[in-house]
């Protein structure tokens, strides 16, 4: 069984946002599109930046550094230079809280 773990409150992450958490030594990109929460690695697969930096367009999180983009739900590269695709997370709201299976 996947253990969920407290992120943060659902009230940090407002509607169509991004931002860093790190759980168990693991960091994250948590996001909020139109409500619904998902969770990737925040680091990029390519050269290490963070994702969290960079632009967010719908479900397609766009790299800071060298504009590597990643669909946010599957982990799957949409654009070079990543080649690698992005490790994703289960995300669930348990009250007030957004829990990641970490
Ligand atoms: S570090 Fe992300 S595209 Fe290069």
């Amino acid at each position: 069984m996947t253990d969920f773990l407290k992120a943060l409150k659902t009230t940090d992450l407002p509607i169509n946002s991004m931002k860093q958490v790190k759980l168990n030594s693991v960091v994250l990109a948590l996001y909020n599109i139109g409500g619904k929460i998902f969770a990737t690695s925040d680091i990029c697969t390519h050269e290490k930046c963070h994702l969290s930096d960079g632009f967010l367009t719908g479900n397609i999180v766009e790299c800071p550094c060298h504009g590597g983009r990643f669909d946010i739900e599957t982990g799957e590269v949409k654009a070079l230079p990543p080649t690698i695709p992005l490790p994703t997370y289960k995300t669930r709201v348990n009250g007030e809280y957004i829990e990641i299976a970490v």
